[in-house]
């Protein structure tokens, strides 16, 4: 199985497979502090909202095992480590809900040696359980899509996006597991290109029928009737179902609902943010404008044109027929159907 953020044991380091360099180039990225880690997500060498979850709680394995913070009191270097990695991206609240377990975890330790071994144990458990989070979304998932049918994806929700397996990708691979045909709409995903790049290399990688569209055909190709369901992960869920996910979900979900094709989000339960409720109390991550201006190093824009970079979008519950999760298809998006399957108290805090 595809496994992007993998821990080294033997050379107590991080391995990253460079997100930014996919499908051109397999670089493995190695973090050996949390600084290092915290640059790997800030730069999106690992990215996606359950993955950056799992190398943060890496990272603060790595921190806890570095020596510049052993001359420091334990509280404080602890502390330090977490906000540095908690600094690197807002949206996502799989990251904040990773750092906040492992603090949970290492609430008792007060010595670094201790607390490294403790970090390492929990990290793992992270890792491992979203991997079965991901497996059962995609069994979930996939009893939702019928034989012969054509669906879309956006951004990249796989292997890559999360500790493996991934999640609206998930769907795809359990769906193919269960025998079923099937084929794909990859959105390519301005302006970082993760569905072109990630999405459309993990396809190619597992034989899925896929086919790449500029995200500017989405809504043709729904209006035709080529499309049977819209699927796409999600970076924060709140208690209410609004779902923060890749900028252009958002568009996505007015076609399909204008169109009456199904739009379904798949996320573990670590993406509900059940601390707020609303869209507006989500932080959303503006990105460097000449991400906007360059595509792949080629400038495509003038220097001097003002840029809006958003990276994400928040789609109104209303407009999304059912989220797929870890526990089972929520469906309808009710304010109290949420609870009901997430539980209440799975965050003590967002960012
Ligand atoms: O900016 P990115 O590439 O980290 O954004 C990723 C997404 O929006 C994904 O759809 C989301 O994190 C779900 S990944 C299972």
């Amino acid at each position: 199985m595809l496994e992007a953020v993998v821990y080294n044991r033997e050379e107590s380091r991080l391995e990253l497979l460079d997100q930014t360099l996919l499908p051109v180039e397999t670089r493995t990225v190695f973090c050996k502090t949390e600084q290092e880690t915290a640059k790997a997500i800030v730069d999106m060498q690992v990215r996606g909202a359950p993955a950056i979850g799992v190398a943060a709680a890496y990272g603060i394995v790595l921190g806890l095992n570095n020596p510049q913070n052993h001359g420091k009191p334990f509280k404080a270097a602890f502390a330090e480590i977490c906000d540095l990695l908690a600094s690197t991206r807002p949206t996502a609240v799989n990251l904040f809900w990773a750092i906040d377990r492992m603090k949970k975890a290492l609430s008792g330790c007060s010595d670094f040696a201790a607390a490294a071994a403790t970090a390492l144990t929990e990290a793992d458990a992270i890792k491992a359980e979203d991997i079965e989070m991901c497996r059962s979304i995609g069994r979930f998932g996939a009893s939702l899509l019928k034989n012969g049918e054509t669906w879309l994806t956006h951004c990249n929700a796989g292997a890559l996006a999360t500790a493996g397996y991934g999640t609206a990708l998930g769907v795809f691979r359990a769906a193919r597991e269960q025998g079923k045909k099937f084929k794909v709409f990859v959105d390519e995903t301005r302006p970082l290109l993760q569905g072109a790049r990630l999405t459309a290399w993990e396809m190619v990688q597992e034989k899925i029928d896929a086919t790449l569209i500029c995200d500017n055909m989405a809504g043709g190709l729904i209006r035709d009737g080529k499309v049977q369901g819209v699927v796409v992960g999600a970076d924060r869920i709140t208690a209410h179902g609004f779902v923060a996910n890749k900028i252009g979900t958002y568009p996505l979900a007015v076609l399909a609902k204008y169109n009456g094709v199904p739009f379904y989000v798949a996320a573990p339960d670590s993406t509900f943010d059940m601390t707020i409720k609303y869209g507006e109390e989500i932080k959303i991550e503006e990105r460097d404008h000449d991400e906007v201006r360059y595509i792949g190093g080629q400038q495509v824009a003038p220097k001097e044109i003002k840029v809006y970079n958003p990276a994400f979008d928040v789609t109104p519950p209303e407009l999304i027929t059912a989220i797929i999760t870890n526990k089972g298809i929520i469906r309808p998006i009710y304010r109290d159907t949420i609870p009901q399957f997430i539980g209440a108290d799975t965050k003590e805090a967002g960012a």
